[in-house]
């Protein structure tokens, strides 16, 4: 049932490059994105959206931060993404003109299902992404995309963060393709990048030998930090739930700009940093952000776009991801974080795919 893998959470993350591949499939003709199937939205209406609010829990959460950066600038709408837990409590300013997209891997989660629920008692129109056909968040929302990642078994997410990834792009570009401002090329360039993932994804996990060793030699700290800007700090985000979650070391992700404000204090001899530096319009930014660490000891693993020779200079050591455009990077950056966590895990001796005291699915509040 695993495959020939030792754990799910490994059969998982390599099964992404089909599941990206399974959740474009048949939404993608000619260079358009066509949703027309799952979403029902009239034209008028996506021109009408005055703003869109993701609302999610966990990994979910942090594919709808992507979906912030995504939707504003693909469709120039503005975007909020909230923590469902938060949003349903925090009387957030809904109208008939805000869509609300609620992403969940189960379709069960007890915070999104409520959340939705508070979205269209308020007037709002909601699409679910979600893994599970016939799940309640899915039964409940006005349209549904789902993600065919499969099942996912593991705990911990992996394959269905890279499809809601997929199925967000899908959304941003669909929206896109009705309200401008990118001309039908720019977009049509955007998708050709968008089917090229797959198989790009199957290089990343090429490097896991690389990224194994890396994990196996932090595996006895307690403390790590991930460091990012822009997207890269949204999947940042998630590489430290994965670690946290799984091999129980203590991480934070941090906004590599607001370092100087208090966690550049945390940084002492020898702890490790993982750097992703793949944000073309801060990397020189990054770049410096990195030599504060290390002037400081930090021990930092870079992750850079393919062809990019210079971040070798301030790191440890580098993994490349291959190139793509900045705004697709999440879909890659993942991969080398999830099999991170994975080892230092093993390495720490436990149990990969039922970590202590979680649920694969949080039915209650
Ligand atoms: O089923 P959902 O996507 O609604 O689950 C949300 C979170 O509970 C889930 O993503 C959780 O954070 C994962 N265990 C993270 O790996």
């Amino acid at each position: 049932e695993k495959g020939g893998y030792d754990h799910f959470m490994m059969k998982e993350i390599h099964e992404q490059p089909k599941a990206i591949r399974d959740t474009l499939s048949g939404r993608v003709k000619d260079g358009v994105v066509d949703l027309s199937q799952e979403i029902s939205l009239t034209k008028e209406q996506i021109k009408g959206i005055e703003k869109i609010h993701f609302v999610a829990c966990g990994t979910a959460y942090h594919a709808g931060l992507v979906g912030k950066t995504v939707l504003e600038e693909l469709a120039r709408i503005p975007v909020e993404c909230d923590v469902a837990s938060e949003y349903r409590y925090r009387n957030p300013i809904i109208t008939d003109k805000t869509l609300v997209v609620v992403v969940s891997q189960s379709g069960e989660t007890a915070d999104t299902l409520a959340a939705l629920r508070e979205a269209k008692k308020q007037g709002a129109r909601v699409i679910a992404i979600t893994n599970v056909v016939g799940s309640s968040v899915a039964r409940e929302a006005d349209d549904v995309i789902i993600t065919w990642a499969g099942p996912e078994i593991a705990v911990a997410s992996t394959k269905a963060y890279t499809s809601q990834l997929i199925a967000i792009y899908l959304l941003g570009l669909y929206l896109a393709q009705v309200r401008g401002p990118k001309t039908a090329e720019q977009l049509s360039e955007i998708v050709n990048h968008l089917m090229a993932l797959s198989t790009q994804a199957e290089d990343v996990l090429k490097q896991e030998k690389q990224i194994a060793q890396f994990a196996r030699s932090m595996a006895k700290n307690e403390h790590l930090f991930f460091l990012g800007r822009g997207l890269d700090y949204a999947v940042a985000l998630e590489g430290s739930l994965k670690l946290k979650e799984i091999s129980y070391i203590h991480s934070e992700a941090y906004a590599a700009g607001e370092l100087k404000h208090g966690t550049l204090a945390l940084i002492e001899e020898g702890i490790p940093v993982v750097a992703l530096a793949t944000q073309h319009a801060v990397y020189d930014k990054m770049v410096s952000n990195i030599q504060e660490v290390k002037a400081r000891g930090a021990h930092v693993l870079g992750l850079a776009t393919e062809g990019d020779s210079e971040l070798r200079k301030t790191v440890d050591e580098v993994i490349h991801i291959p190139k793509t455009i900045d705004l697709l990077t999440p879909v890659l950056t993942v991969i080398p974080l999830q099999l991170f966590a994975y080892y230092a895990c093993v390495e720490r001796g436990y149990d990969v795919d039922k970590p202590r005291n979680l649920a694969k699915s949080v039915t209650v509040e």
